[in-house]
C-alpha cells in the first residue's frame, strides 16, 4: 500500500508512519547536538515526568527534550490517537508515540504511552497506575500540553466545546487553504457569552489543576514536584484573533490556575508555571482562523534573521536553558510567565513582520511570505515531505498493525 498525503482544509486526513519516525530521530538528534560530552556515568537520577499530550506538536517536543536532554528523563505520555484499521493508516501521533518509546527504551529510558481520553476518570487511574508499576511511584514534573475542541463536563457528561473567535468585533481577514494552496478572506465572528465561558472549560486551566489534584491525592507527587502548561500571546497585531480573542481569555484563565497550582505545590516544596510559547505549525494551531498571514509574514522574517525556531529547538531552549536554572530561581515576567516567545516578539523581528504582513496578498503570498516554510511544517507534521523516504514504495499494514503504543 502506498501512502499519500489527504488534506481537507487545514485537516490531514492520513499520516506516513516513515516519516514520523524519521522525524522523531531527527528531533532526538536536535537535542544531543545541544548535550555537552557528559561523563557516562552521571550522578543525577533520571527526571520522572507524566507528559498529557505527548503526541505530537510542543508534548511531543518537551518528551524528546527531557528524555534526550541532561534530565535524561523516563516518561509516561497520554494522547488520543488512532491505530491502524480498515478506515485507514491511523494518526500521525499514533506513530510518534511507537517511534519515541522504542528510541527511549534503546537509549535505556522508560517510556510508557497510555493511550485514551485525558479527560477519563479511567485514564486518570490508568496513569497513576502506571506512575506507581512504571515510575517507581512518584512523578517530578507534570507537563500539561493538551489542544482540543472538547471536553466533557464530569458533573453531567455533556460537552463543552471550544471555539475559536473574536470576543468583541467579528475580524476579517485574509487565511491559508492548505487543500487548494489560496488565500481565502474569511470573518471571525464575535463569540457569545457561552462560548467564551466553553472555551475557558476546554483550553482554560480547569482540566489541568484537576489532573494535579487527581495525582497529589493519590500521593504520587514528589517532593518539589513541578508543573508546566503552555501559553500564547502574540504581538499586538494578533491580539483581535488571540489574546482578546476566546483562546487569550482561556490562556488568561491558565495563568491563573497556573498562580493557584504554584501556591498548592508549595506545601511540596514545588513550583506550577504558564511557559509562553511562539507561534508554530502544529494540528493544532493550523485551525486558528485568519492566523496564518501573521505566520507566514513571521516565519519568512525570523528565518532571514536566523532566530526561527520550531517545536524541538523552543522545548530545547526552555528545558536545556531555562527551566532547571544552574542557580537561583526560573526567570519569570511580571505576570510570573516564562517568556519563550522573546525572539518572536523581538522589537526588530516584529517591525518587519508590521511591515511585510502589509504587502501580502492572496497573489504574492507564496513568494512575500514563507508559504513553503508552513506548507512543508504541515505536511512533515503528517509524515510527508520529508528528504530520504521513499514515497513510492509500499507499506505493510500487516507490520503497521503489528506495531503496539
Ligand atoms: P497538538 O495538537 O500538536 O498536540 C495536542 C496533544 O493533545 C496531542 O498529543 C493530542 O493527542 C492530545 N490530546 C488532545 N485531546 C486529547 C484528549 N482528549 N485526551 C488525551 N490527549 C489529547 O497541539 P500543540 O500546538 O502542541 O498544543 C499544545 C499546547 O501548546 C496548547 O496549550 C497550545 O495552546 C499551546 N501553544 C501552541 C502554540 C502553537 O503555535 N502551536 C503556541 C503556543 C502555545
Ligand atoms: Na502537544
Amino acid at each position: 500500500m502506498k501512502i499519500t498525503p489527504v488534506i481537507q482544509g487545514v485537516i490531514a486526513r492520513s499520516a506516513h508512519p516513515l516519516g514520523c519516525q524519521q522525524a522523531v530521530r531527527q528531533h532526538i538528534a536536535t537535542v544531543r547536538q545541544h548535550m555537552d560530552p557528559v561523563d557516562p556515568v552521571s550522578e543525577t537520577p533520571p527526571l520522572r515526568v507524566l507528559v498529557l499530550g505527548a503526541s505530537s506538536g510542543f508534548g511531543l517536543a518537551s518528551r524528546i527534550a527531557l528524555t534526550f536532554g541532561e534530565q535524561r528523563a523516563d516518561t509516561i505520555g497520554v494522547s488520543f490517537e488512532r491505530g491502524p484499521s480498515d478506515k485507514g493508516v491511523g494518526t500521525a501521533g499514533w506513530y510518534n508515540n511507537i517511534y519515541f518509546r522504542q528510541e527511549a527504551e534503546q537509549a535505556g529510558r522508560v517510556a510508557k504511552n497510555i493511550v485514551g481520553d485525558a479527560f477519563s476518570p479511567a485514564v486518570r487511574e490508568q496513569v497513576v497506575q502506571a506512575i506507581r508499576d512504571d515510575l517507581g511511584g512518584q512523578v517530578d514534573l507534570v507537563v500539561y500540553s493538551l489542544a482540543t475542541g472538547v471536553r466533557p463536563d464530569p458533573q453531567t457528561g455533556e460537552m463543552w466545546r471550544s471555539v475559536i473567535k473574536t470576543t468583541d468585533e467579528a475580524f476579517s481577514g485574509p487565511t491559508l487553504n492548505l487543500e487548494t494552496d489560496t488565500l481565502e478572506t474569511m470573518t471571525v465572528e464575535a463569540a457569545t457569552d457561552e462560548e467564551i465561558i466553553a472555551t475557558e472549560k476546554v483550553m482554560g486551566g480547569e482540566d489541568w489543576a484537576e489532573w494535579i489534584a487527581t495525582l497529589h491525592d493519590a500521593g504520587v507527587l514528589a517532593t518539589g514536584c513541578r508543573t508546566v502548561a503552555y501559553s500564547y500571546i502574540g504581538p499586538a497585531i494578533t491580539y483581535p484573533l488571540y489574546h482578546h480573542g476566546t483562546l487569550g481569555r482561556a490562556k488568561q484563565h491558565l495563568h491563573v490556575t497556573a498562580d493557584a497550582l504554584n501556591h498548592q505545590l508549595q506545601a511540596l516544596g514545588g513550583q506550577a508555571h504558564v511557559a509562553v510559547c511562539k507561534a508554530l505549525v502544529t494540528k493544532a494551531s493550523a485551525f486558528i482562523p485568519a492566523f496564518s498571514p501573521y505566520m507566514l509574514a513571521l516565519f519568512k522574517v525570523m528565518k532571514a534573521q536566523g532566530t526561527h525556531e520550531g517545536c524541538i529547538e523552543q522545548m530545547q531552549r526552555l528545558f536545556g536553558e531555562r527551566f532547571f536554572p544552574a542557580q537561583g530561581e526560573v526567570e519569570v515576567d511580571a505576570q510570573r510567565l516564562i517568556r519563550m516567545d522573546d525572539w518572536e516578539l523581538a522589537a526588530e523581528t516584529q517591525q518587519q513582520v508590521v511591515a511585510l504582513m502589509a504587502q501580502i496578498t492572496p497573489e504574492n503570498f507564496t513568494a512575500l511570505g514563507d508559504y513553503t516554510g508552513y506548507k512543508t511544517d504541515f505536511l512533515q507534521l503528517n509524515g510527508f515531505a520529508h528528504e530520504g523516504i521513499d514515497y513510492d514504495a509500499d507499506v505493510s499494514m500487516a507490520e503497521l498493525l503489528r506495531l503496539t503504543p
